[in-house]
């Protein structure tokens, strides 16, 4: 038996909960240990975080009794949905509503809850700016994540709700990176406007979270956001061109266009990327910079994470 606090990680294989996991696994000393979820004990990532150290279960967040297994004996959790596998805001609910009861059932000490703004708090339905969506969101992938934060309200769950950031991976995974335009000069086409968007590299989540379950139980019960960096696309373009060592440059096209990129998802990125920007003061406000350097000190900038990632930028 172990005597470090065992953290129970959803998503441990995958970008938010691998980087926790590797966060603590590094920190051998630190009085924590990683205890791995997924579906498939037997993948490539799930045995390298076992031979890293973490011990690997197997669990999905679609059968509840797998979780409460998993969660026994646990002192915390990171908790995280993927929308992007299923891109449905009732499987993404019930899965957090799963993870809510058993994590009360296994009466964890301190659960942290990856979640987004309600941007219908921002934009009501009724507002014609950008579509509804499904008949009843404006970001799906947000509004569901905001409305479970409920279901750990009501559970009784001591729980910190993690407001996460754009991830500079995008770039890389996400087809987000700069591409050749006609005339062969790289263009970095994104529906920012003018306005600030705060970004983070993945890794840097996982490090933040690992920050806040070192606290203690100071921060249960609060929203933390976190963000690398808030940017301007024009600045970010610049830095991505500085990076690669030639010329990137910003193409600016409105939400309406990227919402009409077609691309699965291609709606509610739009709507999110207009919501973002629109309300880029009070997006940028809840993520600050400094509270997220003090969760995680070795925080990258924009340039930092360039330069450790730029050679897998497709660029193509
Ligand atoms: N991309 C962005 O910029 C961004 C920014 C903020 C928030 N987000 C949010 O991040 C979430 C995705 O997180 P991520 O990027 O860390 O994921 P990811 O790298 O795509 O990996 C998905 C992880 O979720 C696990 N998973 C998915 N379905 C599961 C299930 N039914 N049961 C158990 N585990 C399951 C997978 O585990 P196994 O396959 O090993 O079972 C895997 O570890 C999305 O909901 C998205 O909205 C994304």
């Amino acid at each position: 038996m172990t005597s470090r606090k065992i953290i129970a990680i959803v998503g441990a294989t995958g970008a938010q909960g691998g980087g926790l996991a590797r966060a603590i696994l590094a920190d051998p000393g630190g009085g924590f240990a990683v205890r791995a979820l997924t579906r498939h004990v037997q993948s490539d990532k799930a045995r390298a975080l076992a031979a890293a150290g973490a011990e690997v279960v197997s669990a999905d967040l679609d059968d509840e009794a797998s979780l409460h297994r998993a969660f026994q004996g646990a002192y915390g959790a990171y908790l995280v949905t993927n929308f992007w596998e299923h891109f449905s805001p009732d499987r993404e609910k019930a899965q957090a509503a799963a993870m809510a009861r058993a994590a009360k059932a296994a009466g964890l000490k301190h659960a942290i809850w990856s979640t987004l703004e309600d941007s219908r708090r921002f934009v009501p339905l009724a507002d014609p700016r950008m579509p509804t969506l499904m008949g009843q969101y404006k970001v799906p992938h947000f509004d569901a994540k905001a409305e479970a934060d409920q279901f750990f309200i009501d559970a009784g769950v001591p729980t910190t709700f993690l407001l996460t950031s754009f991830y500079w991976e995008n770039l890389i995974h996400f087809g987000m990176g700069p591409k050749p335009g006609p005339d062969g000069a790289l263009l970095w086409t994104m529906p920012l406007g003018t306005a600030k968007f705060p970004g983070i590299g993945v890794e840097d989540i996982g490090r933040c979270a690992y920050g806040v379950f070192k606290r203690g139980t100071e921060l249960t019960g609060q929203y933390v956001g976190i963000a690398g960096e808030h940017l301007t696309g024009e600045e970010m373009a610049a830095a991505i061109g500085q990076a690669l060592g030639q010329p990137v440059r910003y193409n600016a096209v409105t939400p309406a266009q990227f919402r009409g990129f077609g691309f699965p998802g291609a709606e509610d990125l739009g709507n999110m990327f207009q919501f973002n920007t629109e309300f880029a003061d009070d997006f940028c406000r809840t993520r600050d910079l400094n509270a997220s350097r003090a969760l995680n000190p070795a925080l990258q900038t924009f340039r930092q994470w360039l330069d450790a990632n730029k050679a897998n930028l497709p660029l193509t």
